[in-house]
């Protein structure tokens, strides 16, 4: 039996590893600041599992965070300022918590007295920046930007520098080069090279789940930033468009929650002592249109949904994971369809807490000058 502290437990991904590591066996502290944007009413949620021992506390308090890791023998930190687009201007935020709560952990791991033996990281697919291409003529391309003045004409697809070619996505694999483009993505990369180089300096083992979109029950209906599912599901609720950002042809990779703790707790598991980075996606793309079609499908809604043109500064048009590494190092996994994930999640939404701000969210992204070009 492990001694499991996961930082940011009260959160969507850790509160079903707490609810998995308990069945486990495992004893689970959280600690968690309890962020209003997850957790508007300031308290614990409903669904934290009551075994698990709550601390509230902010891993930016030191103090406090020593003596909380002092019995632990793995730590999961998953507490985080969360979101692409608002990282954009809450930058000093986003960095405060994100590094320097990866900072004081690793501190603590480094100086202080502790019987931890295994780190596990909640990284993001967003560090790759734009995900991996291909151009029919010139092969693979890997450090892709788009292009504003095509933007402004609506032609949203990156193009090839070299013959202008349209280029296709293809799976992105974890030793594909990083191009954290907005402060999330960069303060997420900040946290895995930290934790990589403590593990090689101190061969400590541990090990970075690149987390790509994740899904279901439990998911924020409340935070307008929390993504697209969430989002779609919302407007549909209320009988309302979903409006798609570009021509609703990005490209992502979303993983069923229960998936996605599977993979984490392999990782957990794993006697490997190298820091390994692993893709937590299921490998398969779908557009932001198609994801639409399947939810308003699975809701029977006959709405469908509009395309706004609207472009986001800082978006990324194209990314899904090679899952090859986690396939060959953690064992065959076979990921949950859409279809099945969104109807679990959606017999959650029915009765948990939601709002539809999708006007306010773009008018914040107006305000903040994120959609400007069109
Ligand atoms: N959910 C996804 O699709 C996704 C995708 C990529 C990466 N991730 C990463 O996975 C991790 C977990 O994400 P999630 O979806 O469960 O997010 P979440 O927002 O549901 O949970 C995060 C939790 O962290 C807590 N928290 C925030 N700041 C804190 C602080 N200073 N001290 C202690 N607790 C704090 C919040 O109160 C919240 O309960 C994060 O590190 C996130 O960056 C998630």
């Amino acid at each position: 039996m492990e001694h499991v502290l996961i930082t940011g437990g009260a959160g969507f991904i850790g509160s079903h590893l707490a609810d998995r590591l308990i069945a486990e066996g495992h004893e689970v502290t959280i600690l968690d600041t309890l962020d209003p944007l997850i957790h508007p009413d300031g308290k614990p949620p409903a669904y934290m599992n009551h075994k698990a021992f709550f601390i509230k506390g902010d891993v930016c308090d030191y103090d406090h965070l020593r003596t909380i890791i002092k019995d632990q023998s793995v730590i999961v930190h998953l507490a985080s300022r969360v979101g692409i687009m608002p990282s954009l201007w809450n930058i000093k935020d986003y960095w405060d918590v994100n590094v320097g709560g990866t900072v004081n952990i690793l501190d603590i791991l480094a100086n202080g007295e502790h019987c931890c033996k295994k780190f596990v990281l909640g990284s993001s697919w967003c560090v790759y920046g734009e995900g991996s291409y291909i151009c029919p003529s010139c092969g693979v391309k890997d450090m892709v930007s788009r292009d504003e003045e095509s933007i402004k004409k609506h032609h949203y697809q990156p193009a090839c520098d070299k013959c202008g070619h349209d280029l296709e996505a293809i799976p992105t694999p974890e030793d594909r080069v990083t191009n954290p483009s907005s402060s999330y993505a960069l303060t997420k990369h900040v946290q895995e090279t930290m934790v990589k180089n403590f593990s090689r300096e101190y061969s400590f083992p541990a090990a970075i789940a690149r987390f790509f979109p994740v899904y279901g029950p439990r998911q924020s209906l409340t935070n307008q930033f929390a993504g697209i599912i969430p989002v779609i599901i919302n407007r549909l609720k209320r009988k309302k468009t979903p409006i798609l950002f570009e021509d609703g042809g990005q490209i992502r990779d979303f993983i069923w929650i229960h998936d996605a703790i599977e993979i984490l707790m392999r990782m957990i598991y794993s006697s490997d002592d190298k820091c390994r980075v692993y893709n937590v996606g299921s490998g398969r793309q779908v557009s932001i249109m198609k994801l639409a079609g399947i939810i308003a499908r699975v809701m029977s809604s006959k709405i469908q949904p509009s395309i706004s043109h609207m472009y986001r500064r800082g978006d990324i048009r194209a990314c899904y994971a090679d899952t090859s590494r986690l396939q060959h190092d953690l064992g065959i996994f076979l990921p949950v369809s859409l279809e099945l994930g969104i109807d679990e999640m959606l017999e959650w939404a029915q009765t948990a807490e939601s709002c539809d701000s999708f006007e306010k969210m773009i008018d914040v992204y107006k305000n903040k000058k994120i959609i400007d070009l069109n």
